[in-house]
C-alpha cells in the first residue's frame, strides 16, 4: 500500500455510545471477522475478560482493515481508544497516530462530557472529524435533536452528519466510504530515513511486549533492518516480527510509510515502552527528529495491596507482577503493616483502574486481596524547607515536623440536564457555566481527593445517572489535613490510619467507627473502638462481648456433628486477620471501602 491508499483514524466518544460495537462491524463488513451471531455480546476489539464482563473498553487495540472503494484497495487502520474518564490519557497518545476520528454520538442521549472532551482532543490533533449519529435504530433516539446539538453546539454541517446504527449495520457502508473520502491519508516521506512513532504496547507473555507504532517516514523491513532503538529511552532492541494487527497479529516482515502495524523484539518490559517515544534505525539517530514526547501517566490514587493470608505472598506478589507486565502506568513498591503483614503500595490512574486491578488479580490469578483505604499523593512542606511527597497515611511526618500540606486539585468539568442543576447544588458555585439547548456544563476545581471519594456515587446518584464528568488534575493548593489513627483495644492499627481534612476529621471518624461497629464480628471480650489524632482521642465507640457459639443449635450428643462445624469455624479462622487483638477476615476492608 501506498500512503495514498492508507486511512489512520480512531473512533472517539463518550462512554458506551457503542464504539466498540461500530468496530466490530466495520471489521465484520470488509469481511476481517465472520458476522457475528445475533445477540453475541462478545466484541472482538475488548479482549481483556474484564472488559468484556463491564463492557469498557481498558486498553485500547487496533485493527487494520483492507477495504475495496471504487475498484482500489485501501488499508485502514482503525485505532480504538478506551473509553473511561480514567484512561484518558490513552486516547491522547491514540489520537497521534490518526488523520481523522468518528465521533459517534448516541441519539438517546446526544452529547456527553466525554464527547466533548474527546472531540476537543481530536480538534487539537487536526484530525479531520466525521460527526457520526449512533443507535438510530432505538425507538428512544431522539435523532433529530442530537442532530441540532452537533449543529448548533458543536459547529458540524448539516450535510456531514451520518446517521447509523453500529448495531443493525445501518449506513455502516456509507460510513467506511466516508472514512476513505474524507479523510487524509498519512504523509510521510518513503525516501527518509526510518521514523516511528509509538502509540500503545502490551505484553504479550513468553514473546515479550508488543509494540504498536506507526511509520512516519520510511519503511522497516525486517530482511534488512534487524535493530531498532527507542530515542527517549535510548535503548537498541532485536526485532524478530513486524506485522500489522487484524486484531490478530499477521506477520508481514516489513512496514512502509503511513502504515500502523507492531514489532516484536527482546523488549521484556512493558515500562520499556515510554508511550510517545520515537523508534528509529541503527545509524540515524543524528538525522531523525524526535517527536515531543509524552509525559509518563500520573498515577493518582494509592493503595496497599494485601493477600488475604501470610501464606499467600507470594502467589500474591506472583499475580501482582504479571499485571505490571501487561500495565506500564501502575506504580510499585513493598510495604509492611503491623496490621496486615507483608503487601504492596500500588498507584493506580483512578478508582475504576484500581477496581480493575482488583477485578483481574482474582479473575486472572484466583487471588483475593485486601485493599485498604484509597489515598491521593500530598506534598508535604516540613519546618524545615524540605517537601516530601505522602501518599501513604503511616509514613506522614510527625505533626510538630510539619509546616504545611499541598493537595492535588482537579479541574472538573460536569454536564447535567438543565433539570438537575439544583441538584448538583451541593457542588457550590461553579467557577465557569455554560447552558446548552437541553444540558448545562459547568466547571469546578474540587480536589483529586474529594474526587476518589464519594464523588461519583453522589452525583450519579442525584442526577439519576445523568451527569457526565471528565477531571484532570491542574496543580497543588494548601490543605489542612490531619492523621486519624483507629485503635482497637488500645492498640493502633496501621491499616486503619487515614489523612483527612482536619475540620471534617470528626466527622469521618464518628462514620468509620460506627461503621466499624457495625462491620466488626462480635468478640468474647468487648471491644474498645477509638479514633485518635496525635495520640488524643476525638471519638469512641464499643463493641459489647458475645461469644458465638457456632453449637448452639445442637443439643444432645450429636458430637460428630459438633466436631463438624467446630472444624468449619477453624477453617473459616484460617483466613482471618489479627487487628489488635481481634480476629476479622478480608470481608472487613471490602465492607469498609465500600460507602
Ligand atoms: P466503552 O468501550 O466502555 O467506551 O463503550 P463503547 O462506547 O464501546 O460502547 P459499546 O460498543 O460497548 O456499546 C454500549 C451498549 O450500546 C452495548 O450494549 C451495545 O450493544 C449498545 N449499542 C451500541 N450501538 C448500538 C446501536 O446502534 N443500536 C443499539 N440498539 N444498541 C447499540
Amino acid at each position: 500500500f501506498t500512503p495514498e491508499k492508507i486511512r489512520n483514524f480512531s473512533i472517539i466518544a463518550h462512554i458506551d455510545h457503542g464504539k466498540s460495537t461500530l468496530a466490530d462491524r466495520i471489521l465484520e463488513m470488509t469481511g476481517n471477522i465472520k458476522k457475528l451471531e445475533k445477540n453475541d455480546q462478545h466484541q472482538v476489539l475488548d479482549t481483556l475478560a474484564v472488559e468484556r464482563e463491564r463492557g469498557i473498553t481498558v486498553l485500547a487495540q487496533t485493527a487494520s482493515i483492507i477495504t475495496k472503494y471504487q475498484n482500489d484497495d485501501y488499508l485502514l487502520n482503525l485505532i480504538d481508544t478506551p473509553g473511561h474518564v480514567d484512561f484518558s490519557y490513552q486516547v491522547n497518545r491514540s489520537l497521534r497516530a490518526c488523520q481523522g476520528a468518528v465521533l459517534l454520538v448516541d441519539a438517546t442521549s446526544s452529547i456527553q462530557a466525554q464527547t466533548l472532551s474527546n472531540l476537543q482532543k481530536a480538534r487539537d490533533a487536526n484530525l479531520k472529524i466525521i460527526p457520526v449519529i449512533n443507535k438510530v435504530d432505538l425507538d428512544s433516539a431522539n435523532i433529530e435533536k442530537t442532530y441540532e446539538d452537533l449543529v448548533l453546539q458543536l459547529d458540524f454541517d448539516e450535510d456531514e452528519i451520518l446517521k447509523i446504527s453500529a448495531k443493525t449495520g445501518l449506513n455502516c457502508d456509507k460510513l467506511i466510504e466516508r472514512i476513505i473520502t474524507d479523510i487524509e491519508y498519512p504523509k510521510g516521506d518513503p525516501e527518509a530515513a526510518a521514523r516511528a512513532f509509538l502509540f500503545n504496547a502490551d505484553y504479550i507473555g513468553d514473546r515479550g511486549v508488543k509494540c504498536m507504532i506507526q511509520m512516519i517516514d520510511g519503511e522497516i523491513d525486517l530482511a534488512r533492518d534487524r535493530s531498532i532503538h527507542s530515542f527517549h529511552k535510548s535503548k537498541k532492541y532485536d526485532m524478530f516480527e513486524v506485522g500489522v494487527v487484524t486484531p490478530e497479529l499477521a506477520p508481514t516482515g516489513i512496514l512502509k510509510t503511513g502504515q500502523v502495524g507492531y514489532f516484536l523484539s527482546n523488549m521484556k518490559s512493558i515500562k520499556d515502552a515510554h508511550i510517545g517515544d520515537t523508534f528509529y534505525l541503527t545509524g540515524s539517530r543524528d538525522s531523525i527528529n524526535p517527536f515531543p514526547g509524552y509525559e509518563p501517566p500520573q498515577c493518582m490514587v494509592y493503595s496497599g495491596i494485601y493477600p488475604e493470608s501470610a501464606e499467600e505472598y507470594e502467589a500474591c506478589e506472583k499475580a501482582i507482577q504479571s499485571l505490571l507486565l501487561t500495565d506500564g502506568s501502575i506504580s510499585f513498591q513493598y510495604e509492611n503493616s503491623a496490621a496486615l503483614g507483608g503487601g504492596f503500595r500500588l498507584g493506580f490512574l483512578g478508582m475504576l483502574h484500581l477496581d480493575i486491578f482488583r477485578q483481574r488479580i482474582k479473575d486472572e490469578h484466583g487471588i483475593e486481596v485486601i485493599i485498604t483505604h484509597p489515598s491521593v499523593n500530598y506534598k508535604c512542606h516540613l519546618r524545615n524547607g524540605e517537601m516530601i511527597e505522602v501518599d501513604n497515611p503511616n509514613e506522614s511526618p510527625d505533626a510538630a515536623m510539619i509546616d504545611y500540606w499541598e493537595e492535588a486539585i482537579c479541574d472538573t468539568t460536569i454536564m447535567v440536564p438543565r433539570e438537575y442543576l439544583e441538584a448538583i447544588g451541593y457542588l457550590g458555585l461553579p467557577y465557569y457555566q455554560e447552558f446548552l439547548e437541553e444540558q448545562i456544563i459547568c466547571k469546578y476545581k474540587i480536589p483529586l481527593a474529594e474526587m476518589i471519594g464519594t464523588f461519583f456515587d453522589q452525583l450519579k446518584s442525584s442526577t439519576s445517572g445523568y451527569a457526565s464528568v471528565e477531571y484532570k488534575v491542574i496543580g497543588y493548593e494548601p490543605c489542612e489535613l490531619s492523621k486519624v489513627v483507629f485503635h482497637l483495644n488500645g492498640e493502633p492499627v496501621d491499616a486503619l490510619s487515614f489523612l483527612v481534612y482536619t475540620n471534617k476529621a470528626r466527622e469521618f471518624s464518628l462514620y468509620y467507627a460506627r461503621k466499624l461497629k457495625d462491620i466488626l464480628p462480635p468478640q468474647q471480650f468487648a471491644v474498645a473502638i477509638q479514633a485518635k489524632i496525635g495520640g488524643k482521642v476525638i471519638c469512641r465507640e464499643t463493641i459489647r462481648a458475645l461469644r458465638k457459639d457456632v453449637t448452639a443449635k445442637l443439643y444432645g450428643g450429636d458430637n460428630t456433628r459438633r466436631t463438624k462445624l467446630l472444624d468449619k469455624q477453624k477453617k473459616g479462622k484460617k483466613l482471618m486477620r489479627q487487628l489488635g487483638k481481634i480476629n476479622v477476615n478480608s470481608d472487613v476492608f471490602f465492607k469498609l471501602l465500600k460507602r
